[in-house]
């Protein structure tokens, strides 16, 4: 079965309520169909942009989440939180939470598997820093990054997502080539068939991140293994997010 391209906005800590919602309701109007379409606001908008997009099939998603259930963890949001107020998606592993805030690989595994316990889809980043990449450890990290998430836990492909996000692309303007990213999805994929089996494998949606822009989007996407994009600074504007989402059609 074909995989339905998905592509998500991550609009990171940007935005105003107003700003936020206006964006929300600009990407409900017109996003295509035969496309998944998800946006992640920051958490103190998505009531509003939930409501917003009420109706529609765009999916709410949120940019982190902690993983114990609800309790005295100040300052953290609860995954049954994220659910009471309609997120049906949650990304983990992101590299400004890696490299930026400094989260470790065991509360990233924790999270991942509290977001797919719960019932949501998880949008699980990995990537290569550039010194990394110039040292051609990009595979050696990108495994490290998949051991994050336990086989014997998540078992519905359909609620599995990798992005493939490598870091010195991020909000970078400078992209991987569109062989740089089949090259690296295909390992992911190849990983996760072995880790899991070929046909959960083959379910699994790959998106590619990093500086993802409407003109190059569709070069991206046409190739086999990349399966959708996670957007940064294009989700930003309803344009070049629309531009994106019907360069996945
Ligand atoms: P970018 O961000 O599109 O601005 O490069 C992508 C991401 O961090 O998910």
């Amino acid at each position: 079965m074909a995989r339905t391209k998905f592509v998500a906005g991550n609009w990171k800590m940007n935005t105003t309520r107003s700003a936020a919602v206006d964006l929300a309701k600009g990407v409900a109007a017109a996003a295509p169909s035969g496309v998944q379409v998800g946006i992640a606001p920051p958490f103190v908008y998505l009531d509003a942009v939930g409501q917003a997009i009420a109706g529609s099939n765009i999916l709410l998603g949120a940019q982190d989440v902690y993983f114990e259930k609800p309790g005295a963890f100040t300052g953290e949001v609860a995954v049954e939180q994220l659910i009471d107020v309609g997120v049906k998606f949650v990304l983990t592993g992101h590299s400004e939470r890696r490299h930026v805030i400094g989260e470790a690989s065991d509360l990233i595994s924790k999270k991942a598997h509290a977001v797919y316990t719960a019932g949501l889809i998880l949008i699980h980043c990995v990537g290569e820093k550039l010194e990394e990449r110039d040292a051609n450890k990009t595979f050696d990290v990108v495994k490290l990054q998949l051991d994050e998430l336990m086989p014997g836990v998540i078992t519905d492909a359909s609620r599995l997502v990798i992005a493939y996000e490598p870091v010195w692309a991020i909000g970078t303007g400078r992209t991987a080539t569109d062989d740089q990213a089949q090259e690296v999805h295909a390992f992911i994929r190849k990983q996760l068939g072995e880790r899991w089996s070929t046909a959960f494998a083959s379910q699994v949606r790959i998106q590619y991140g990093g500086s993802m822009k409407p003109d190059n989007a569709k070069g991206l996407m046409s190739k086999p293994d990349v399966d959708g994009g996670l957007i940064g600074g294009a989700a930003l504007k309803a344009e070049s997010f629309l531009g994106i989402c019907n360069a996945a059609r």
